[in-house]
């Protein structure tokens, strides 16, 4: 495709036939894909002037290795305006019909505030950021994160939290790695019989790579302690039936298995906590779960923060990211992440856990909500659903044939109706209610925070019963909670909502999200999320509707599902995708397990070396380690490229163990490398599979397609490609493709809902809907064209370590600041904290070459932005030389004292050897009364931050007020 080929404008009249042909941006065109990418046809073709090239056509042909090169074009459908694509997904959200859902089964009817909702759920500020690693610029949702773990902290009454997991089960799943881990023997671990099946399913998916036995409880839980060599019991509590233990009997599971030696692990409801004795009191080591039900979208399942807090002494051992406070260069307190913080790229293959995107967003919208409600509000809430609980336990136990089972629940009774189970749940659905079906004998009914009368009276009439009676019947088990929680004042301060709506802004403002500007981060394709994609996660049938719904319920879900397998099966050739994995790192997991699962069916149980280039990201050792294979690096060359030699000598000596090789393409170094079919053909050679990771395929995407050149199977990061936002960390979905011979071994179970977060597909099904294929392609191509514009015009100040085929780069490109190190003392550190006084959040640091910066540009940034990138790099070398020449002190110079807070620049005291101006308002900085285009002045809120001190001193918890006085 040529720059002259791209899409003209194609404004349709009423009755579909095209008005006009005028170029897009002279007629403010329809056409998303003019939307969506950055630079018009002008910029473009500077750009291509800069590398010497006069078509997008030339620059494919000289990237892109030609023999991986797709013929011809994907086969989609014709590109939607956003009108017509969001008229089509209102339309798919008005088939599903969410009804009240009291199913249960780890999933609640919940009220998300309105508040909360446009404010955080829809706001770019939020929705747009990236993960935390630069905390400086990340105050708003480090303290929104903070909030969260002692929100978890305390409700579970155990010392330190997480800053979110991805759902309850794969929070259980990695409890049990941690127990085992902290355990020094048992392969056993034992689970409740009253557990969620999901979670039974998702352990047991993990168990084998794990090396551990899982054995679910089929009678009293203390006698299947008994019984076993465990390592880890896990205890639902309330049971997935309701039934909730007395505080005594959960006292004497924790003894009994710490008389074993054993771990307990919790996975319990946050908003039973409010009422019953915390995990921490009786005992529990970990405690695990959801916290869906405050006030996160059923969404179908997902996405969801799963959580997790440890008792002290295992917070070194805790899977995903911690928030923690520390000091910044003032002395004042900040956050940051903690301790284990990218662990997996540097403990790689022994990383505690394989999880790098977690859940943010939707950890935010759980502990704003608390934030909202405040103990008492929250204590309110669990009172009246408990009580709904009990009203309706009294009524169905007073009708002929019904039994309620427990006496002890919160918000779930069970019931026994016999025979009567698929009647009762038919007819409770007639009158607009979901209920769960156990069996024909038995049903069961949660009651959730947006349970109303009416529904009560539905549930009771479904039952053959008349009108409510207003008794109660049913207990806590005696298990009332006396202790607080949420005692930190910012659980009290913001109950209004023109404090909470402050709150939020104020918060959001310390942050540097993609609405400010451009985030340059290599690898993670920080790009444009349409408001046009996000707009669908809202509507009601998409957003509130239960996971088990059954499927006529859920039409419009499941063609959506269906609808975009498929169109990622056809972008990236291969037979079969699943959408189930949550995260990358998931899918991960998900095709190693395919893989193996495919040796075995052939005899080759014993092929479990997995050949995982040094240039890979971490979570490719992480995944293979936990899906039982044997990690072995292969080598890259001086140029970055893979070794041939090394991996000729690896696949030679592990040929009849060889289970095959993950590879990146692009690779990690951003760049196309040649011979990469005929990698794949000499894994294939030796009886491996092909495992390509697809994180990159932003730069592939209608130009080459994994299943056509030697994947047998990929994960696709749709929260990069394919524009779900990062939401500052998470949500994330990583799906897999599988070639035609994988397609029987895809893992049912990796996550906890059947379709992961099938509550954000919709962003993705709306992405391609509206770009085409020929918009998709033109994305691809302008990613690259925009990468290679950066490595050209920064390639003569900072030289680019790497480049592929053709002496180019793919979509992204590797600076490497170590001769700069060298000459001047400045180090990747002051460049990424200087590029913040500059208004931009830093490229990525040091991965995955230590002592470099990562820049992918991405297509959705136009050149004056790109340009402004440039000239602030540029500018920022020119200060480095100057500290070279000694015209500054290596101590004492602009980079080493960014980022430079407004508090700092306004001091009475000013002492250092450049201008207070060259501090805040360096070179490109706007600094004049408003002007249209003009980019504002960002301030960062802290100065650099002092990592170490605060892995030193370890706060995870909101720190006190007082911490913040002067
Ligand atoms: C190359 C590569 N592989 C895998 C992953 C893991 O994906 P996720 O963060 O969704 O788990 C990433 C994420 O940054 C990546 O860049």
């Amino acid at each position: 495709m040529t720059v002259e080929s791209a899409p003209q404008a194609a404004t349709r009249s009423a009755s579909g036939s095209e008005v006009d042909a005028t170029p897009a941006a002279a007629l403010g065109s329809a056409a998303f894909v003019d939307r969506h990418i950055g630079p018009d046809t002008d910029q473009t073709a500077v750009m291509l002037k800069t590398l010497g090239l006069s078509t997008t056509e030339e620059l494919v042909e000289r990237a892109i290795p030609g023999g991986i090169r797709l013929q011809g074009d994907l086969r989609l459908p014709p590109a939607l305006t956003e009108t017509e694509a969001l008229a089509w997904l209102r339309d798919l959200a008005a088939r599903n019909k969410p009804r009240r859902a009291m199913i249960g089964l780890g999933y609640h009817g919940t009220v998300t505030p309105p508040v909360i909702r446009r404010n955080v759920l829809e706001d770019p500020a939020w929705y747009t950021a990236y993960t935390p690693y630069q905390p400086e610029i990340s105050q708003g949702r480090l303290e929104a994160l903070i909030n969260f773990q002692t929100m978890i902290e305390d409700l579970t009454a155990l010392p330190i939290a997480g800053a979110s997991l991805l759902d309850e089960a794969t929070a259980v799943a990695e409890a049990a790695a941690l127990a085992r881990r902290n355990t020094k023997h048992g392969s056993v671990l034992v689970m409740d019989a009253d557990i969620l099946p999901q979670t039974v399913a998702v352990t047991r998916t993990r168990a084998e790579g794990l090396g551990i036995e899982v054995v679910v409880a089929d009678g009293p839980l203390l006698d299947a302690i008994a019984d076993h060599d465990l390592f880890g019991v896990v205890v639902q509590t309330p049971g997935t039936s309701g039934a909730l233990l007395g505080t005594a009997a959960l006292r004497e599971i924790a003894d009994a298995t710490h008389a074993k030696g054993g771990l307990v692990i919790a996975a319990c409801d946050l908003m039973a906590l409010t009422l019953t004795t915390p995990p921490g009191e009786w005992g529990a080591d970990v405690a695990v779960g959801s916290s869906q039900r405050f006030g996160v979208p059923l969404f179908y399942g997902g996405p969801h923060a799963g959580f997790m807090s440890v008792r002290s002494g295992l917070e070194r051992s805790l899977p995903g990211r911690l928030v923690g406070a520390s000091v910044d260069s003032q002395g004042a307190p900040a956050f940051r992440l903690a301790l284990q913080t990218r662990e997996q790229h540097i403990r790689r293959e022994k990383a505690t856990s394989n999880i790098c995107t977690a859940q943010v967003l939707l950890a935010v919208v759980a502990a704003m909500y608390a934030t909202y409600h405040g103990p008492y509000g929250l204590r309110a809430i669990a009172r009246r659903i408990h009580g709904d609980a009990t009203a309706l336990a009294a009524d169905l136990r007073s009708l002929d044939g019904v039994e309620v089972d427990h006496q002890s629940f919160f918000d779930t009774v069970q019931v026994t109706a016999p025979g009567r189970g698929r009647t009762i749940v038919a007819a409770a659905r007639e009158r607009g209610v979901h209920l769960r079906l156990i069996d024909d004998d038995h049903v069961g009914i949660a009651v959730g925070e947006d349970t109303t009368g009416d529904d009560l009276r539905a549930v009771r009439a479904a039952f053959g019963g008349g009108e409510l009676s207003g008794e109660h019947w049913g207990d806590l088990a005696g298990s009332e909670r006396s202790s607080d929680f949420l005692t930190h004042p910012v659980f009290t301060s913001h109950h209004n909502e023109t404090s909470m709506l402050r709150y939020l802004r104020a918060l959001s403002d310390r942050d540097y999200a993609l609405d400010r500007g451009m985030i340059p981060l290599g690898s993670c394709t920080m790009k444009l999320n349409a408001t046009a994609e996000m707009e669908p996660i809202s509507y009601d049938g998409f957003a509130n509707l239960h996971p088990f719904a059954p499927d006529d319920d859920a039409q419009g879900y499941l063609e959506l599902i269906s609808t975009l397998e498929s169109w990622l099966a056809e972008a990236t050739g291969y037979a079969k995708v699943s959408v189930q994995p949550n995260a990358g790192s998931q899918g991960e997991f998900a095709g190693l397990l395919a893989i193996h699962a495919y040796h075995r069916s052939r005899g080759d149980d014993q092929r479990r070396v997995m050949l995982i280039p040094s240039s890979a990201h971490g979570t490719n050792a992480a995944s293979a380690a936990m899906a039982g294979l044997k990690v072995l690096v292969v080598k890259a060359n001086p140029d970055g490229s893979i070794s041939r030699d090394d991996l000729a000598a690896k696949i030679d000596a592990n040929r009849d163990q060889l289970a095959g090789i993950m590879i990146t393409y692009p690779s990690t170094h951003g760049a196309y490398e040649d011979g990469i079919s005929q990698i794949c053909a000499d894994v294939h050679d030796a009886g491996g599979q092909v495992y390509i990771d697809g994180a990159n395929f932003n730069a592939l995407l209608g130009l080459a397609q994994y299943g056509r050149f030697g994947g047998d199977v990929s994960h696709l990061n749709l929260h990069k490609t394919f524009c779900i936002p990062h939401g500052g960390g998470g949500p994330g979905v990583g799906p897999i493709g599988v070639a035609e011979h994988l397609v029987p071994f895809i893992p049912k179970s990796v996550s906890a809902a059947p379709y992961g977060s099938a509550g954000i597909l919709a962003i993705s099904a709306a992405y391609i809907a509206m770009m085409g294929a020929e918009g998709l392609t033109r994305a691809t191509v302008q990613a690259v064209l925009s990468a290679n514009y950066i490595a050209a015009r920064l390639g003569e100040h900072y030289p680019v370590l790497y480049t592929g085929h053709g002496g180019l780069v793919a979509h992204e490109c590797i600076l490497d600041l170590r001769p700069l190190t060298r000459q001047t003392g400045v180090t990747v550190d002051d460049v990424a904290k200087r590029l913040i006084d500059y208004g931009f959040h830093a490229p990525t640091m040091s991965f995955p070459v230590a002592g470099t910066l990562m820049v992918e540009p991405t297509e959705s940034e136009d050149l004056d932005e790109v340009d402004r990138f440039i000239d602030a790099m540029i500018a920022i070398r020119q200060e480095a030389d100057r500290v070279g020449a000694g015209e500054w002190p290596a101590d004492d110079n602009p980079l080493h004292n960014a980022p430079h807070t407004a508090a700092v620049v306004m001091a009475d005291e000013w002492t250092h050897p450049y201008s207070r101006t060259a501090a805040a308002y360096p070179f490109g900085v706007h600094r004049g009364p408003i002007a249209s285009g003009a980019q504002d002045k960002y301030w960062p809120p802290v100065g650099r931050i002092d990592g170490v001190y605060g892995d030193r001193n370890l706060v995870c918890s909101c720190p006190p007020p007082e911490a913040f006085e002067d």
